[in-house]
């Protein structure tokens, strides 16, 4: 299907930038200010012209809710994410529609039971623990982020594929490394020399690393996520093909890294700006009254309610998915403006999750936005940091688990701070990240901090 013409996206106020550039540069140097500005200039809904293509913006949350819920089953995600997923992650559960995808995602769902998440937890416990410990004795000019992202990574790898991969190891967190660069580079085919050929390359070395494992992993007993794909089955007893284990093998430890390595990485910097909360949050791990050292239990996830809200209130302020992508597979309208079937559709979430009549005081970070009132009196789809709806994230209790984890370990082992006024420039684009690694520095914590 081709993208429709301009003349049938002439009745949307909107701006086609630059010639072949469009309004790429701008969205790129500022997401939100450049939404922002658009919706004043166009209204909630407009279009643009940006990564090759015209997309049509819905903003707010009945935008949200109308393109998520998809009550018609009018949205494609393959189609909205192919510009960006095609050539490296195909087939993976972003990539599917409809029938097809609710079949995929039921099957999928198996690995994420409690049986195989206690599992996770106990490599997350260790891998976390290893990492923390080495931050404390950093050196001054120590960046927080890529020492995320590396633990993020080397903590998929291990849960994900088990801990037997052993010298293979550093060739697939590189293989990730150039996946998940290629998917936003700006060359979009695999040309030698660019970042394309380099993750279309490294997709190749996964399917064939990965695919000659199969047969062992169905026939093993391990818990890792690799093994519960190969042993997953359809409704109607079928297993998975290889083929399609690998790519949602593939697309799963992307999901997982990227979002987790960002999410984990604004969480520290609200904590070590906000010293209350940092101390409220010991204090509820205190109370779980667990061991020095002991690794956090599955059974006590639960018991950390306030952790759970301030990481929600950093996925509001900074969502590592900034935008959601999705194609009309049939004429549909919203809020009286036909979108002709083939229009590429963008909801956006960083702009929801700062729109003062939904969120007073946008800026501030305050995790009592989160309690159980606040969100029942608002508008269920204010909040998308995890999506909603058929494609809602199917990683979201993972992503909840190794973020309690991770506060866990380090708030039980570390005391978090910034230089005073310490306020990073966040790039969003790929993924957020502050553009300088994050300067948070971590001591020990005293005597009365640790609550001895
Ligand atoms: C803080 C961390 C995370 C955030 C903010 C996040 C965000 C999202 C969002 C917004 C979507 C919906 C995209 C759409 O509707 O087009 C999504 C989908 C998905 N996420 Fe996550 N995610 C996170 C962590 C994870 C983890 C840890 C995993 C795997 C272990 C994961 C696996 C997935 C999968 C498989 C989908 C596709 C679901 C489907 O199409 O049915 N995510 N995620």
């Amino acid at each position: 299907m081709s993208d429709p013409p301009l003349s049938a996206l002439a009745h949307i106020p909107g701006t086609d930038g630059w010639p072949f550039i469009g309004n790429t540069l701008q969205l790129l140097a500022d997401p939100k200010g450049t939404a922002e500005r658009f919706a004043k200039l166009y209204g909630p809904v407009h279009r643009s012209h940006s990564f090759g293509g015209r997309t049509v913006s819905l903003l707010g949350p009945d935008a949200n809710e109308f393109v998520l819920m998809d009550q018609e089953k009018v949205f494609s995600s393959k189609h909205g994410w192919e510009r960006v997923f095609e050539l490296l992650f195909p087939g993976g559960l972003i990539m599917r529609d409809f029938d097809e995808h609710r079949l995929h995602r039921k099957a999928l769902a198996v690995a994420f039971k409690p049986e195989p998440m206690k599992s996770y937890l106990m490599s997350l416990n260790q891998g976390i623990a290893t990492a923390v410990a080495a931050w404390k004795n950093a050196s001054p000019d120590f960046r927080l982020y890529p020492a995320i992202k590396k633990m993020t990574l080397d903590l998929a790898a291990v849960s994900f594929l088990g801990d037997d991969c052993g010298p293979d190891l550093d060739a697939i967190k590189q293989a990730y490394v150039d996946m998940i660069a290629a998917c936003v580079g700006v060359v979009r085919r695999p040309i030698p020399g660019t970042q394309m050929r380099r993750g279309v390359k490294a997709r190749e070395f996964m399917i064939k690393y990965l695919g000659g494992q199969i047969a062992a992993r169905r026939a093993s007993d391990g818990h890792d996520l690799f093994t519960q794909l190969c042993k997953a089955t359809t409704d109607d007893g079928a297993l998975l093909t290889p083929q399609e284990v690998l790519d949602h093998m593939s697309f799963l430890m992307m999901a997982a890294h990227d979002t987790l390595a960002s999410s984990l990485t604004s969480f520290v910097y609200f904590l070590s700006v906000n010293p209350d909360w940092q101390e409220k949050l010991r204090e509820e791990i205190r109370a779980l009254d667990l061991v020095e050292g002991e690794p956090l239990p599955y059974e006590r996830l639960d018991g950390l309610p306030l952790t759970e809200m301030a990481f929600n209130e950093s996925l509001r302020l900074i969502p590592p998915a900034p935008s959601i992508l999705r194609r009309a597979e049939r004429d549909t309208e919203f809020a009286g403006f036909p979108i002709p079937r083939g229009t590429h559709v963008a909801i956006n979430v960083l702009y929801t999750h700062h729109m003062p009549e939904l969120w007073p005081e946008p800026e501030r970070f305050d995790p009592l936005r989160f309690t159980s009132e606040a969100i029942a009196a608002r508008h269920k789809y204010a909040f998308i940091g995890f999506g909603g709806g058929a494609h809602m994230c199917l990683g979201l209790r993972f992503a909840y688990m190794q973020a309690k984890c991770f506060a866990y370990r380090l708030l039980t082992t570390c005391v978090i701070s910034a230089r005073p006024n310490y306020k990073p420039d966040w790039k969003y684009w790929p993924i957020p990240m502050p553009r300088d690694g994050l300067q948070v520095k971590f001591s020990v914590p005293t005597i009365t901090e640790r609550g001895a």
